[in-house]
């Protein structure tokens, strides 16, 4: 086959990734855990081509620069495990509004990592295609597994992906702080983190304990466990962000106006959880009878977004692709 579609889904953490050990093979210094959502989808083909370079279409636009550079170094990947040497035309769509700061990395290159395979003929199983996917992002090896994922540090490029986890069942309300481009990309903060926080080798040892401690509470089915540590650890994680030298803050006044707020409504009998990435939007987490009340309660702090947990990366059909709104979906 020398063209593929496929589509895949952001996720979001619930135990942090926020460190490398192997830059290059995208190691990280401890596992982490999260959500594959189902919503704000990416959507992926990859057609091999004779030209002598491989182009990079985002919403039907052509993309130059880092983010071109960044998809060709992934499709080097793709090619030495094909053993190809044919260069491809990638046209990607999101689904997420452009610059709502929901777009993801982990949903583009988890969408890339199977396209591209196929479009390439290689047929990867699901620990393959995770240990692919992390090469373009670190989070992106979690977006290929459905629902829970946990992503383990593993010592080399064979150890390290991610693979489902049983957890109860919950929901996301999703809250919009603010639709504004980071000002430091993770990949850099991870670094300057790394190279000048105090806090970093608790942080790496603290981690792994979260993340066994919320291995367990996923085993249990206990929702109230998996939220404390949930919200505990995503506060950890912006404390050591906002360590470094010079310091990053990513959160804003709003984004802990909603930490309060949501911790306000656990009081009331709303148990729900908070946590948040690498910007100002917030994540919260609430068992299924909740969501909707949750996402009324938080619709006064910007546009709530209610989601559930959504599929692994998967192949699309020409139909699917075409519908996707591909501008070149594969006749
Ligand atoms: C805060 O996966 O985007 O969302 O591996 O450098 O591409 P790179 O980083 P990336 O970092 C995600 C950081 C995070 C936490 C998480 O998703 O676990």
């Amino acid at each position: 086959m020398t063209t593929a579609a496929a589509r895949a889904f952001p996720n979001i953490a619930l135990v942090k990734y926020w460190g490398k050990r192997d830059e290059d093979l995208i190691l990280p210094v401890a596992g982490s855990l999260s959500l594959t959502l189902d919503a704000f989808a990416t959507t992926t083909t990859v057609t091999l081509t004779d030209e002598g370079q491989d182009s990079f279409r985002l919403g039907g636009d052509e993309v130059a620069g880092e983010a071109a550079h960044r998809v060709t170094r992934f499709l080097d990947h793709v090619r030495d495990l094909a053993g190809a040497s044919a260069h491809a035309v990638v046209d990607s769509t999101n689904e997420a509004p452009t610059g709502a700061g929901l777009a993801s990395s982990a949903a583009g290159f988890a969408a890339l990592a199977l396209a591209a395979s196929r479009a390439y003929g290689l047929k990867l199983d699901a620990p393959s295609l995770s240990r692919l996917a992390r090469r373009g992002s670190g989070s992106a090896a979690r977006s290929i597994i459905p629902g829970i994922a946990q992503w383990h540090a593993g010592h080399d490029d064979a150890s390290s992906f991610a693979e489902a986890v049983d957890a109860p069942d919950m929901r996301m309300v999703i809250v919009t702080v603010s639709t504004a481009q980071k000002a430091v990309s993770s990949r850099e903060a991870m670094r300057r983190t790394a190279a000048t926080s105090p806090y970093y080798p608790a942080w790496i040892s603290s981690t792994e304990e979260s993340l066994a401690q919320m291995v367990d509470a996923c085993a249990a089915s206990d929702f109230t466990r998996i939220g404390e540590i949930t919200e505990s650890h995503a506060l950890r994680m912006h404390a050591l962000i906002q360590s470094c030298e010079p310091p990053i803050r990513y959160l804003a006044p709003q984004s802990i106006a909603i930490f309060d707020a949501v911790q306000a409504l656990r009081g009331e009998g709303l148990e729900a959880y908070a946590t948040a990435d690498a910007g100002p939007n917030i994540a919260v987490i609430v068992r299924p009878e909740q969501a909707e009340d949750l996402r009324d309660a938080l619709a006064e702090f910007g546009p709530a977004r209610l989601v559930g947990p959504g599929a692994g990366a998967a192949l699309l059909t020409d139909a699917e692709a075409a519908r996707a709104g591909l501008s070149e979906a594969p006749a």
